[in-house]
C-alpha cells in the first residue's frame, strides 16, 4: 500500500471573509448570522480569517508544513452569486489563482464544492427541500469544472451533507435554521441526488476524474439504558442513509416518503462515488431520556423519527464537549470499507477544539492535548490500513484557527493561532509536529 499522505483543510465560509468582494452573493450563512442569539459570540464572518486577501500568507504556512495536499471549498455565492444565471468570473478567478498557486508549490488541490455556504436566493425558493436546488448544484458544478477540471482530478462535491440536512432543516441550529423534519429528509434525499448530478458534471469534462462525497460518520453505542429502536434510528440517519443509497441499496426505514421518483434517483445515486471522505470527531453514545444532558454539537433534534433519547458522552472531552475516542475513527473506517468494498477513503477531516492556554515562551501555543489527539488518530488510521481499509490520505482540520459556525470563534481547531484583531497567524507546536509526519509522508 502507498504511505499515507497528508493534508490539512479549511472551508471557505470559515476563513475568507470578504464577503461583498468582486460581486459575491449572500450566502444562508451570511443570513443566519444576522440573527439574534444564534451564534454562540454573536458574531459572523464578514471578516473571519481574512483568507480572501491574505492567500499569499496561507501559502506559506502550507509550503512549511510540508503537506501533499490542501482541502478547501468553493463559495457558491463567488462563482454564481444568486445560484443559477449569471456566473461571476472574479470568483472564479480566485479559486483558478489558487489552485494555480496550490499545484505551482507541489501541492495536490483537493476543492470541495459545497460547505454549506447556499446562495440565499436559492433558499428563498425552497432550498434543499426543493428538488430544483440540485439540478441549480449541478449547473453550478459544471461551471466550476469548465474553469478548473484540466488541473483538478480529484473533488469532493458535499461536505457532511448529514449537517446540511439534519442541523439546517430539522434542529435549526445550522442555516438556514428551520424546524422541519420532513424538510430534512428531503434536503438530505437532493443532497445526494445532487452530488450524482454533479459527479456526471465533472465526469462530461474529465474522465479520469475522481468524484468523492464527504460523510461524517460516528459509530452508535448503546448505553444500558438505550432503546434499541433509538440506536437503530440514529445509525441509519448519521450513517446508514448516505452509506446505503451510495452502495445502491435503498433508505433506512425511518426514511419518510422524500421523492416521486425515488427508484430512478437512487439508480442514479449508486456507484456515484469513486471515493468517500470521513469526517470524524467524536462516537455517539445512545442513552435513554434525559432532559439534563445537552451534549455541545449532540443534537437530540437532528434525528427527527428517533424516540426520545439523550446522549452520555464520556470523558475526556475537546472543547466542543466531544468525547475524545480514537479507536472510533478505526471503527468507522472499517466499517465503510465493508460497506463499499475497494472504494478509495480519505480522511477528510479530523482535529480538536482545546483551550490553547498553555504557551510557549515565544508566546506560541504549546498544544500538547492537540499533538495528543492527532497521534491517537493516525495511529488508528494505520491500524484500519493495516486491517485493509484502503485509505490513502489523513487531511487534519484545521489549518487555521476560524470561525466554528454556531459557536462562532470561541473554539480552536487550529494547527495555527489567528490572532484576533491582527489576524497575525502564529504556528501552536501541533503545526510543527504535524509538519514532520507531512514531511515524512511526501
Ligand atoms: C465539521 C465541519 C467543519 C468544522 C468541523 C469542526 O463538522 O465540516 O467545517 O466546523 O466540524
Amino acid at each position: 500500500m502507498q504511505p499515507l499522505r497528508y493534508g490539512v483543510a479549511t472551508s471557505a465560509f470559515q476563513i475568507e471573509g470578504a464577503t461583498e468582494a468582486d460581486g459575491r452573493g449572500a450566502s444562508t450563512w451570511d443570513e443566519f448570522c444576522t440573527r439574534p442569539g444564534v451564534v454562540l459570540d454573536g458574531s459572523d464572518a464578514t471578516v473571519a480569517c481574512d483568507s480572501y486577501h491574505r492567500g499569499e500568507q496561507d501559502l506559506a504556512l502550507l509550503v512549511e508544513l510540508g503537506v501533499s495536499s490542501y482541502r478547501f471549498s468553493i463559495a457558491w455565492p463567488r462563482v454564481q452569486p444568486t445560484g443559477s444565471g449569471a456566473v461571476n468570473q472574479a470568483g472564479l478567478d480566485h479559486y483558478a489563482r489558487l489552485v494555480d498557486a496550490l499545484l505551482e508549490a507541489g501541492i495536490t488541490p483537493l476543492p470541495t464544492l459545497y460547505h454549506w455556504d447556499l446562495p440565499l436566493p436559492l433558499e428563498e425558493r425552497g432550498g434543499w427541500p426543493d428538488r430544483d436546488t440540485a439540478h441549480r448544484f449541478a449547473d453550478y458544478s459544471g461551471i466550476v469544472a469548465d474553469r478548473l477540471a484540466d488541473r483538478v482530478g480529484v473533488w469532493a462535491t458535499h461536505n457532511e451533507p448529514w449537517c446540511t440536512a439534519f442541523l439546517g432543516y430539522a434542529a435549526g441550529v445550522f442555516a438556514p435554521g428551520r424546524r422541519e423534519p420532513q424538510a430534512a429528509y428531503r434536503a438530505a434525499h437532493h443532497l445526494l441526488l445532487s452530488h450524482a448530478l454533479a459527479a456526471e458534471q465533472l465526469r462530461a469534462r474529465r474522465a479520469d476524474v475522481e468524484v468523492g462525497i464527504v460523510l461524517n460518520l460516528a459509530p452508535v453505542h448503546a448505553e444500558p439504558d438505550a432503546d434499541p429502536a433509538v440506536v437503530d434510528a440514529v445509525d441509519a440517519i448519521q450513517n446508514g442513509l448516505w452509506l446505503q443509497a451510495l452502495t445502491g441499496g435503498r433508505y433506512p426505514d425511518v426514511v419518510p416518503h422524500v421523492s416521486d421518483d425515488l427508484a430512478a434517483d437512487l439508480a442514479l445515486i449508486a456507484g456515484s462515488a469513486d471515493w468517500v471522505g470521513v469526517n470524524y470527531y467524536t462516537p455517539f453514545r445512545i442513552a435513554g431520556p434525559d432532559a439534563a444532558v445537552d451534549a455541545v454539537g449532540q443534537e437530540v433534534d437532528a434525528f427527527p423519527g428517533a424516540p426520545e433519547f439523550s446522549f452520555r458522552p464520556r470523558p475526556p472531552y475537546t472543547s466542543m464537549g466531544w468525547e475524545i475516542d480514537a479507536a472510533g475513527l478505526e471503527q468507522v473506517l472499517l466499517r465503510v470499507s465493508a460497506e463499499l468494498p475497494g472504494t478509495p477513503l480519505r480522511v477528510t477531516e479530523n482535529g480538536a477544539s482545546f483551550p490553547d492556554a498553555t504557551l510557549a515562551p515565544d508566546g506560541s501555543v504549546q498544544d500538547d492535548d492537540r499533538i495528543a489527539y492527532l497521534r491517537d488518530h493516525l495511529a488508528a488510521v494505520e491500524r484500519a490500513r493495516a486491517a485493509g481499509a484502503p485509505v490513502q490520505e489523513y487531511v487534519a482540520w484545521s489549518l487555521l484557527d476560524n470561525f466554528e459556525w454556531a459557536q462562532g470563534y470561541t473554539q480552536t481547531f487550529g494547527l495555527v493561532t489567528v490572532e484576533p484583531g491582527s489576524l497575525r497567524r502564529v504556528p501552536k507546536a501541533s503545526f510543527s509536529w504535524f509538519a514532520e509526519h507531512a514531511r515524512a509522508g511526501r
